[in-house]
C-alpha cells in the first residue's frame, strides 16, 4: 500500500481509561512486558485459570508448521470448565442466563439450572448414539437451549458446527455433509420481528440430502405446526426426561471442540476447525481481560447470534467459563420498538456491552433521543466486533450509550483466530477512536508490505500474526492443503489474515477491512473503510459504503453510497447539494485522491447476515451491471430498495 493511504488518517483523539476502571482492573500494563519476556509461560499461566484433569507435558509443539499443538498431553472438559466447577465451588445459584424472548416471555437460567440441562441434553445425545469424535449440527434460534446444544456436545466430546438460523436449506445442508453429522439439533422456529419464523421445514428440505443424519432433535419454541418424520424427537420428550446425572470425561488439549463455517463471499465455505484446551484458554483469559469480567457485580451483554463465532466465545465459552452473569436476547433490536436494546440494558442493569459496528450505526440512524430516554447507568464498558468502527459511531458510542465516559474497546479477531487478538486494555489504552489499537499479551502482530516486511509507523499493508496463539484454528476441516494456502502461503512463516492494516505514528494498528476491498486509484491504494468514515463523519450521513467501480481514466473510481440521517431532506435539489456537499468533505478529510466521483444517497445498504456490506453488489450498481447472487443477503428486498430509493444516480 502506498504513500496515499498513510496520509489519510488524522485521527488524534484519544481516551485513557476511567480511573476507576484502571484501579481495579484484572490485567494491567505489566502482563504486556510478562508475554514479552515469556510468551509460553504467560499462555501456561492463563492456561491454568482452567481446571485440567491432566497437566500438559509442553506448552506448544510448532516443529510441524502451520500445524499447531498446544498444551500436549494435558486433559480436560470445557463444560465441566463452564459449568460444574462453578457449582462445586458453591456458586450454582448465580443466574448464568437471563434471556429474553422476543415476544417479552423470560427465563432465568443458574449455573445449577444450565448445567443439569446440559447432562440431561450429554445423555440424551449419548442415547442417540453420539460419541466422542463425531459430530452434531445445531440449527437453532437465540434460545438457552443453545448454549446448552454445544456444551452437551463438549460434555461428550462431540464436535459441534453451529449453523446460522438465517442460512438456506442449501447451506444448511452442505455444511452437514462436509462434517458428515450424525444428529441436528434445531427448533420449530424462533421468533423475529415480532412473529414466529420457521426453521424445522429448512431442516427437513436439508436433511432430506444427507445421509449421515439419524436425527433430528427438535426443541418446541413457537408451537407452530411441523412436519413429522421417523429421524424427528421432540427435545421435551427426550432431553428432559434423560437423567440429570451426568460425570464428564476428560479429553485431550487437541481433541476437536467445533467446526464453524465462514462464508467467504465467493469461495466455498470452509469448515474452521478449533480444538480443546488451546481454544478454552484463550477464550476465557480474552474475556476476563478485555471486558474486565467481575463474576460478583457485572452483568455482561453479547449481543451476537450463537450461529457466529462472537457467540462461540462470548457468549458460551468465555463468559460462562468465567462464571458471569449474562442476558441472552432472541429477536431483533426494533422490535417491538427502536428501544429494545435499552430497554434490556435498563432491565437487567446490563454493565457490559458487546455489539457490532453495524448495529451502532443503525442506532446513530434512529437517533440519540432513543437511547437518552433510558436509565443506561449501570454500564460500565462498550464493545465493538465484526468490522472496523469508523471514529463517529465510536465517538457515537461513547457519547450516547457510554455517557461520554466509558471506555470503548475494538476489538479485531476472526472465525480463524478463535478469541480476540488485537484490542485496547480497558484499564490500560488510552484508546483512539476507530483503532483497534495493540496486539493483546501473547499475540505478536505486525503490519507488512507486498513483500512480507515489517512497515515502519505511518505505513500500510497487510495484517499478519508472526507466532502461533492457543486458540488458533488447526486446519480446514478435511483439508489441509486449503488451510495451508489460504493463510500460509502468502507470507513465509506467517498467518495472512486477509485484512489490509496500517500502523500509525505511535505504532497503533488501524484495521482497513478485507484487502479486496482496497481501491486502486490513479495508482494510489485507498482503503474503502477510511472514505467511508470520512462520509460517516458529516452530520449528515448515517452510514456510507464505499466501492471502486472501473474508471477509463483512474483505473478505479470511488463511487459511495450514503444513508442520510433521519431528519435529513434530500428531495430534488437539496439532494443533490448535499451529494456535492459530501463530495467536498471527503475531499477536505481524506485528500483530493479520495474524492468519491459519484455518491449516491440510498434508503439501505445490502448485508450479509453477519452485518458486513456486501460491497460486491454495491459494485455491481456502480458498473451498471446486472445483480450477482444474492442469496447471502440479510433481506433480499433490499437491493429494490436502493435503486427505486437512490438520488444522484446517473
Ligand atoms: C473479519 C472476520 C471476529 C468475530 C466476528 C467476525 C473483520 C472483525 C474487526 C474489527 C476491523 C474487523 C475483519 C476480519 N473484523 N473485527 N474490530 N476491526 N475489522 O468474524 O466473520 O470471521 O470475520 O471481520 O475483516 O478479518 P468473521
Amino acid at each position: 500500500m502506498s504513500e496515499a493511504l498513510a496520509n489519510l488518517l488524522s485521527e488524534t483523539r484519544q481516551f485513557p481509561p476511567p480511573a476507576e476502571l484502571a484501579a481495579h482492573a484484572n490485567v494491567t500494563i505489566d502482563a504486556y512486558a510478562e508475554a514479552e519476556g515469556d510468551r509460553l509461560a504467560f499462555w501456561a499461566k492463563q492456561a491454568d485459570r482452567l481446571a485440567w484433569s491432566k497437566k500438559w507435558d509442553e506448552v506448544l509443539d510448532w516443529s510441524n508448521p502451520p500445524f499447531a499443538k498446544w498444551f500436549v498431553g494435558g486433559q480436560l472438559n470445557v463444560a465441566y470448565n463452564c459449568l460444574d466447577r462453578h457449582v462445586e465451588a458453591g456458586r450454582g445459584d448465580k443466574v448464568a442466563i437471563h434471556w429474553e424472548g422476543e415476544p417479552g416471555d423470560t427465563r432465568t437460567i443458574t449455573y445449577a439450572d444450565l448445567h443439569e440441562l446440559t447432562c440431561r441434553a450429554a445423555n440424551a445425545l449419548t442415547d442417540l448414539g453420539v460419541t466422542a469424535g463425531d459430530r452434531v449440527a445445531i440449527y437453532l434460534p437465540m434460545i438457552p437451549e443453545a448454549a446448552v446444544a454445544m456444551l452437551a456436545c463438549a460434555r461428550i466430546g462431540a464436535a459441534h458446527s453451529v449453523v446460522f438460523g438465517g442460512f438456506s436449506a442449501d447451506s444448511l445442508s452442505n455444511r452437514i455433509q462436509d462434517a458428515s453429522a450424525k444428529v441436528v439439533i434445531t427448533a420449530d422456529g424462533g421468533y423475529r420481528r415480532g412473529k414466529p419464523s420457521a426453521l424445522k421445514p429448512t431442516v427437513d428440505e436439508a436433511v432430506a440430502n444427507c445421509p449421515s443424519v439419524d436425527h433430528v432433535l427438535v426443541v418446541r419454541r413457537t408451537g407452530e405446526e411441523v412436519a413429522w418424520s421417523e429421524k424427528d424427537l421432540w427435545w421435551h420428550e427426550t432431553v428432559e426426561t434423560a437423567s440429570a446425572e451426568h460425570t464428564a470425561q476428560p479429553f485431550d488439549a487437541e481433541h476437536p471442540l467445533f467446526i464453524l463455517y465462514t462464508s467467504g463471499t465467493t469461495a466455498r465455505p470452509k469448515g474452521i476447525l478449533h480444538t480443546t484446551g488451546g481454544y478454552l484458554t484463550q477464550a476465557s483469559y480474552t474475556a476476563n481481560a478485555v471486558f474486565d469480567l467481575k463474576p460478583e457485580t457485572d452483568v455482561y451483554w453479547c449481543t451476537a447470534d450463537i450461529g457466529w463465532v462472537t457467540g462461540h466465545s462470548y457468549i458460551v465459552y468465555g463468559p460462562l467459563s468465567n462464571g458471569v452473569t449474562q442476558v441472552m436476547y432472541e429477536g431483533t433490536p426494533d422490535t417491538p420498538h427502536k428501544g429494545r436494546f435499552w430497554d434490556i440494558v435498563e432491565k437487567y442493569r446490563v454493565s457490559i456491552l458487546y455489539t457490532a459496528p453495524t448495529l451502532i450505526r443503525t442506532m446513530m440512524k434512529w437517533g440519540e433521543d432513543i437511547p437518552a430516554g433510558h436509565d443506561l447507568s449501570s454500564l460500565r464498558l462498550l464493545g465493538s466486533v465484526g468490522e472496523p468502527i469508523n471514529p463517529e459511531a465510536w465517538m457515537w458510542y461513547r457519547e450516547h450509550i457510554g455517557g461520554g465516559a466509558l471506555p470503548v474497546v475494538d476489538t479485531w479477531w476472526q472465525t480463524e483466530t478463535g478469541a480476540i487478538m488485537i484490542s485496547p486494555l480497558p484499564g490500560v489504552t488510552a484508546a483512539k477512536p476507530g483503532s483497534a489499537m495493540t496486539p493483546l499479551p501473547g499475540i505478536v502482530a505486525d503490519v507488512v508490505d507486498d513483500q512480507g516486511q515489517s512497515v515502519p509507523n505511518g505505513g500500510g499493508g497487510y495484517l499478519v500474526l508472526r507466532e502461533p496463539w492457543p486458540s488458533m484454528l488447526r486446519t480446514i476441516w478435511g483439508d489441509d492443503e486449503r488451510f495451508i494456502d489460504t493463510y500460509w502461503s502468502r507470507f513465509e512463516g506467517m498467518y495472512f489474515a486477509g485484512d489490509g492494516a496500517k500502523k500509525d505514528d505511535d505504532g497503533h494498528i488501524w484495521l482497513l477491512g478485507r484487502v479486496d476491498d482496497v481501491m486502486l486509484v490513479s495508482g494510489h491504494n485507498i482503503s474503502t473503510t477510511e472514505v467511508e468514515s470520512a462520509l460517516v463523519s458529516h452530520p449528515s450521513v448515517a452510514e456510507a459504503a464505499v466501492v471502486g467501480a472501473t474508471d477509463p481514466t483512474t483505473g478505479q473510481a470511488i463511487v459511495a453510497f450514503a444513508i442520510p440521517r433521519g431528519s435529513t431532506d434530500i428531495t430534488g435539489d437539496a439532494g443533490e447539494q448535499l451529494i456535492a456537499d459530501l463530495r467536498n468533505h471527503v475531499s477536505k478529510t481524506l485528500g483530493p485522491i479520495a474524492k468519491p466521483r459519484q455518491i449516491m444517497l440510498v434508503p439501505e445498504l445490502p448485508k450479509t447476515r453477519s452485518g458486513k456490506i456486501m460491497r460486491r453488489l454495491l459494485r455491481d450498481v456502480a458498473e451498471n451491471r446486472s445483480l450477482g447472487d444474492v442469496t447471502t443477503l440479510q433481506d433480499s428486498s433490499v437491493m429494490d430498495l436502493i435503486s427505486s430509493g437512490m438520488t444522484g444516480a446517473k
